[in-house]
């Protein structure tokens, strides 16, 4: 392409000479006799190079000079000063604003020549450098604000990723059912922010209904009577995968149909809750709180928080069923030592309410309470490795015996120290005859050496032997075995699980209860 030269100068005949020589070099020549014209054409045509003489006859070339570099833009356009008289100090004017070069007239053509050249070749490697510089500057911007959206973008990950952990972390490590869905509703509502939820599961695996088990957001009485039958057409459905399904469409009055119960328009989706590939439960959630629709983020944490929860659920469902058969070994056991003292029949169970009462009572932690009530149950395994001609003696033990009486607690902490699920409790049974003063068997333990467990233990035992019948005497009273237990108060019995203790026997509903149940109090 031709490049543009604008030749400013009041003579018509230096404008003819430059002209001629220019055209000849293959420029586009643009001409101006004066300063107002040459700022025109400079603006509109946007020249390669000025050549500007620095009398002009209405402005003073260097103030058209000053005009023309006026605009950041057009800071790149060369501009070359004639002068007539090569006066040094308008040279040197003409430099400190930036001109590239000047020429003296009469012009010599071949330096003429030679400083466009120059001039237009230094131009264009600028322009060329200006330019990649531009481009690399872009470039850097546009990394930059990606390096900060991929940032951006990270920080949510890893705080998605921190929320998933711990949710899984909660829900599959609470064994309680109850508990389970209590934590399970909270989730759902506290990490999708919405208004509401409910909850519905079966009963057992083989159950043919599903029922209410947790609602947030509704009072629960809001969905009484309430079933989802588990071959219904919604449920169908819903289909086999725990994947959120939005149940309210406002343009589609179908749906209205497909739902088991009205009631449960008041929800915007409903995820089914698997395990092992079986329905389990069905999630019902409310509209968000912000009344904006879920996003492909919320549906993703539903669907992770509702798979926490299956799995979470089977775990419940199998330390309940483990729990269970912990059970019963521990009843066969009970049931062998009570078939060989009759005087204790019945006195395990006792010791266990009146334990697991006091354990309550003192606010002890759930595990700990489940320790106590095997303790409880167990503590007197040991007379097993005790003659029932012993056991059921009327008379006064003699040494022998009564060592061997004395032996229960190590011998019951021995036949059940290889029980897994009992390890917590061997102490409890082992401790059960310690007194609190130390005086007590067969370790001699003091205060708070002994196991809270066992402190309870104690308390509930002396207290089932005082009102119960014996081969060598007859049952006391309730109040007169409470007052012999306070009497023992920071002797044989800790102080404080007396005063919780007191605190129950005092308490009229336990002691209906214990009538109930046992024919003795
Ligand atoms: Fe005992
Ligand atoms: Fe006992």
């Amino acid at each position: 392409m031709q490049e543009d030269i604008l030749v400013v100068d009041d003579d018509p005949d230096v404008l003819d000479i430059l002209s001629e020589t220019l055209n000849k070099r293959g420029y586009n020549v643009v001409v101006a006799l004066d300063a107002q014209s040459a700022l025109r054409s400079f603006k509109r045509k946007q020249p390669s190079l000025v050549i500007l003489d620095i009398m002009l006859p209405d402005m003073d070339g260097l103030e058209v000079f000053k005009r023309m570099r006026a605009d950041q833009a057009d800071r790149y356009i060369p501009i070359l000063f004639l002068s007539s008289n090569g006066d040094l100090e308008t040279k040197l004017s003409g430099f400190d604003m930036g001109a590239e070069d000047y020429l003296v007239k009469p012009v010599s053509l071949k330096e003429l020549n030679a400083k466009i050249g120059k001039i237009l070749k230094r131009t264009s490697q600028a322009q060329a450098l200006w330019e990649e510089r531009e481009a690399l500057e872009t470039e850097v911007t546009k990394e930059h604000e990606n390096y900060i959206h991929i940032n951006k973008q990270l920080k949510k990950q890893v705080l998605a990723m921190k929320t998933l952990f711990s949710i899984s972390q909660d829900l599959t490590r609470i064994l309680e059912l109850d508990e389970l869905i209590n934590a399970f509703a909270l989730t759902i509502v506290g990490e999708l922010r919405i208004s509401s939820m409910a909850f519905f599961a079966l009963v057992s695996e083989n159950s043919k209904i599903l029922s209410l088990r947790g609602v947030k957001g509704f009072r629960k009485e809001k969905f009484a009577g309430l079933e989802i039958p588990r071959d219904c057409a919604f449920v169908e459905w819903l289909g086999t995968r725990a994947k959120p399904k939005k149940i309210v469409r406002s343009n589609d009055r179908t749906w209205v149909k497909r739902l088991p119960d009205i009631r449960l328009a008041a929800f915007e989706y409903a995820t089914p809750i698997m395990i092992k590939d079986k329905m389990r439960g069905i999630v019902f959630t409310g509209p968000k709180l912000s009344r904006d629709d879920y996003t492909p983020y919320d549906l993703d944490m539903l669907q992770f928080i509702c798979n926490s929860a299956g799995v979470g659920m089977e775990n419940a469902r199998l330390f309940k069923e483990l729990q269970t058969t912990y059970l019963s070994t521990v009843k066969t056991l009970v049931s062998i030592i009570e078939a060989k003292d009759s005087y204790t029949r019945g006195h395990t169970e006792r010791v266990a309410e009146y334990a697991i009462a006091i354990a309550e009572r003192m606010n002890l932690p759930q595990e700990e309470q489940r320790r106590i009530a095997f303790g409880a149950v167990l503590h007197d395994i040991g007379k097993l490795g005790v003659l029932e001609k012993v056991l059921n003696k009327k008379e006064q033990l003699d040494t022998e015996e009564w060592k061997i009486l004395k032996a229960h607690p190590e011998v019951g902490a021995s036949i059940i120290e290889n029980m897994e699920f009992l390890t917590g409790t061997v102490e409890l049974v082992r401790h059960h005859h310690e007194n609190w003063n130390g005086k007590g068997y067969p370790d001699g333990l003091k205060g708070e050496e002994i196991p809270i467990g066992s402190r309870i233990i104690a308390v509930a035992d002396g207290f089932d032997a005082m009102t119960t019948d014996r081969p060598y005497r007859k049952a006391l009273k309730w109040t007169e075995a409470l007052s012999t237990i306070k009497e023992g108060s920071g002797i044989q019995y800790d102080p404080e699980v007396v005063r919780s203790f007191e605190e129950i026997i005092r308490d009229k509903n336990f002691r209906k209860r214990m009538r109930e149940k046992h024919s003795n109090p």
